[in-house]
C-alpha cells in the first residue's frame, strides 16, 4: 500500500516522455519507476497511466492488452489469443497460454478438398479459419492471480476509448481503404471500418466503436462470462452460424487459458526464460542459442559473413525440428528436453560446415505471405521487478477480417497456424506433419516467443516480436545483439534483421543487414535464395540496467515507448 501511494505521488513529479501525438509519439524513454513499449501510442499511454496509478507492470501489461483491442485493430484483439511470460518481483516465473483452440467439431481434414488437396483461402479467410478466442480469459486470469487493480479499474479507461472514440492514425486509417474488399463479405466488418455513410474513414476522423464498449462493458461487468456467456457468446455463435463456422456454445463455455511453466535455457550466463509449447517460440529459441554458445559470436563481429552463416545454419536445424516435433504438448508427445538439451545441440550441430552452406530439403517449399502479417508484442517493467514479455495475435492482419455482428470485435484465423496437410506450406511458409494436425480442442502451433532474459535471476531485458516464423529469429538477434554484442536496447532493436527457416531454403534479409561483400561471401559457399525484405519483425522492449528502466518501441513501426 505504502508502495503504491508513494509511486502515485512520484507519478504526479514525473517527467512525461511519452507524448501520445499519432505520429510523435516518443520511441525510447528511459525511468527508474516503469516503462512500457507497445505498437500503439494509446495503449502504451494507457499502460503507463496504470503505472502511475500504482497498479504494477501485470496490470499495465494487461490494460494495454485490453487497449490494443481497441486502438490497433489489426493485432489487438478480443477476438484472438495470445502468450504471456511474466517474472513476478518475488522471483516466481509463470507462463499464460490462452492460445486459440480448435473447435471441438474441428477434424483433421477440413481444409482438404474431395482429393485431398488443401482448399485456398479456407484456413484463412473464412468463418472455418477461426479458433475458439482465448484472449479475454487469459488477460482476466492474470489479473485475478497476478495484478493488484480490479478488471473494473483496468477495462474503464479502454471503454472509453473505444465508446468516444479517437482521432484514427493515418496507418491505420491507409490500413481500412486497403482491406475494404476483404471486408466486403461481411456487413459487421465494413460497418466497423467505414463511416457512417459508407465512405472509408480517413486519417484524422473520430474512431468510435459501440459494439465493441457494450462488449467492453458486459466483460467489465461479469469477468469471463460477459464474453464466454450471455450475449457476447450468443452474438459469436449467431455470426457461426451466418458463414458456417464450427464454434458453439460448449466450445465458448469451456474454453479456459492454461498456466504453463515457462521454458529456461542459459545463454553466457543470462537465463532464458520464454513460452513452451503450444508455442515453438521458446524452445526454438533455445535451441538456436545451445548452437551458437561454443561459437565467440562476439569475436566475429555482428554481420560478419562468418557469424551469418553460423546463425543461418543454427536456424535451418531448428526449424527443421520444429516442422517435425512440435505441436500442443496436450496432444503430442513434444520432445522439448531434447530440443533444449545442450548436448543435443551440440550433437545436431555437429555437422556445421564453416566453410560450406548445407541445403534444405527441396521439399514443401513455401511462399511468404502476400498479406501483411500482423500480431504484436508487448513489454513492461516496473521499479518492484516485476517484467513482463506479452505477444497477443489475430493471425494475419485483422485476422479472419469477420467482425462479430452486434459485438464490435474481429475473429482470428488461427486455424492456418496448424498443419491443414503434411508438407503443405501455411501462410508462413511453415510446415509441419502430425505434430501440428488439427484435432478437436487441440491448440495450433505457434511462433511467438514473449521472452525474459534474467541475469543471477533479475529481469534485465523483455522482448518479444510479431512477424509469424520470423518471430523467433527475430527474438535471437535482439538477444544475441545485447548479450554478444554489447548493444543498449535501443541499438539491440534497431539493427537490421535476418531471417532462415529451413523451408523455403531462402535467406530473407532487410536493406542494410549485410555489406555487399557479406553478401557475396555467403552466396560463395552456398548460401542460395537471397530475399531482401523490408520490416523484420516489431519488437517493442524493455531493459533495465542498474536502476534505469529503458523501454523502446521498434523503430520499424509507429509504435511507442513511455517511461516514468
Ligand atoms: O502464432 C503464430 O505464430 C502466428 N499466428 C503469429 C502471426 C504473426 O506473427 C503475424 N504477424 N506479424
Amino acid at each position: 500500500m505504502l508502495q503504491r501511494q508513494h509511486r502515485a505521488a512520484l507519478a504526479v513529479l514525473a517527467i512525461v516522455l511519452c507524448t501520445d501525438l499519432p505520429g510523435h509519439a516518443a520511441q525510447e524513454a528511459t525511468g527508474r519507476e516503469g516503462a512500457v513499449a507497445s505498437r500503439s501510442p494509446r495503449a502504451t499511454d494507457v499502460g503507463i497511466e496504470v503505472l502511475r496509478r500504482g497498479g504494477n507492470a501485470i496490470d499495465a501489461a494487461v490494460a494495454v492488452g485490453f487497449a490494443l483491442a481497441v486502438t490497433h485493430p489489426s493485432a489487438g484483439n478480443l477476438g484472438g489469443g495470445g502468450f504471456m511470460v511474466i517474472r513476478l518481483a518475488d522471483g516466481e516465473l509463470v507462463a499464460n497460454d490462452h492460445r486459440e483452440k480448435a473447435p471441438s467439431r474441428a477434424h483433421r481434414d477440413m481444409f482438404l478438398d474431395e482429393g485431398g488437396e488443401v482448399v485456398t483461402g479456407l484456413s484463412t479467410a473464412s468463418h472455418l479459419a477461426v479458433g475458439v478466442p482465448g484472449s479475454v480469459d487469459g488477460l482476466l486470469a492474470i489479473l485475478e492471480r497476478h495484478g493488484t487493480l480490479s478488471r473494473q479499474e483496468i477495462i474503464a479507461p479502454v471503454l472509453a476509448l473505444a465508446r468516444d472514440g479517437f482521432p484514427l492514425p493515418a496507418d491505420i486509417a491507409a490500413q481500412f481503404a486497403r482491406l475494404r474488399p476483404r471486408f466486403e463479405p461481411y456487413p459487421a466488418s465494413l460497418a466497423k471500418f467505414t463511416g457512417a455513410d459508407g465512405k472509408p474513414l480517413e486519417a484524422g476522423d473520430l474512431f468510435r466503436q459501440p459494439d465493441l464498449a457494450a462488449t467492453l462493458a458486459r466483460i467489465a461487468e461479469q469477468g469471463r462470462a460477459g464474453f464466454y456467456e450471455g450475449t457476447t457468446a450468443d452474438l459469436i455463435v449467431a455470426e457461426m452460424a451466418r458463414g458456417g463456422g464450427l464454434i458453439g456454445h460448449r466450445d465458448l463455455a469451456e474454453y479456459r487459458s492454461v498456466w504453463r511453466e515457462p521454458v529456461r535455457g542459459t545463454y553466457r550466463g543470462y537465463q532464458i526464460i520464454s513460452m513452451p509449447p503450444p508455442s515453438s517460440g521458446g524452445a526454438l529459441l533455445i535451441q538456436m542459442l545451445n548452437m551458437l554458445e561454443p561459437y565467440d559470436l562476439a569475436s566475429l563481429g555482428r554481420g560478419n559473413p562468418a557469424a551469418v552463416h553460423l546463425m543461418i545454419e543454427a536456424e535451418r536445424r531448428a526449424y527443421a525440428d520444429r516442422a517435425e516435433h512440435m505441436g500442443d504438448t496436450d496432444f503430442y508427445d513434444v520432445p522439448l528436453e531434447m530440443l533444449m538439451d545442450k548436448d543435443y545441440a551440440r550433437h545436431r550441430f555437429a555437422d556445421f560446415d564453416p566453410e560450406t552452406a548445407s541445403r534444405s530439403e527441396d521439399i514443401g517449399a513455401g511462399s511468404w505471405p502476400d498479406e501483411s502479417p500482423e500480431t504484436t508484442h508487448v513489454s513492461v517493467m516496473d521499479s518492484a521487478g516485476n517484467a513482463v514479455a506479452y505477444t497477443t495475435t489475430l493471425n494475419l492482419g485483422y485476422g479472419s477480417k469477420i467482425v462479430v455482428a452486434g459485438a464490435g470485435f474481429l475473429l482470428n484465423n488461427e486455424m492456418d497456424d496448424f498443419s491443414s496437410k503434411p508438407g503443405v506450406p501455411n501462410s508462413f511458409g511453415l510446415v509441419g506433419a502430425e505434430a501440428n494436425a488439427i484435432e478437436p480442442g487441440k491448440r495450433m502451433l505457434s511462433s511467438m516467443t514473449p521472452t525474459l532474459v534474467l541475469k543471477d535471476g533479475e529481469p534485465v531485458l523483455a522482448t518479444g516480436s510479431p512477424g509469424g516464423s520470423t518471430i523467433i529469429t527475430t527474438v535471437l538477434q535482439v538477444i544475441t545483439n545485447v548479450i554478444d554484442h554489447g548493444m543498449d536496447v535501443v541499438t539491440a532493436v534497431a539493427a537490421p534483421r535476418f531471417h532462415h527457416q529451413w523451408l523455403p531454403d531462402q535467406v530473407r534479409y532487410e536493406p542494410g543487414a549485410f555489406t555487399t561483400d557479406t553478401l557475396a561471401s555467403l552466396a560463395k559457399i552456398g548460401h542460395v535464395g537471397f530475399r531482401e525484405t523490408p520490416g523484420i519483425g516489431d519488437a517493442n522492449s524493455v531493459m533495465r540496467v542498474g536502476d534505469e528502466i529503458t523501454a523502446r518501441s521498434d523503430p520499424r513501426n509507429a509504435g511507442a515507448a513511455a517511461a516514468y
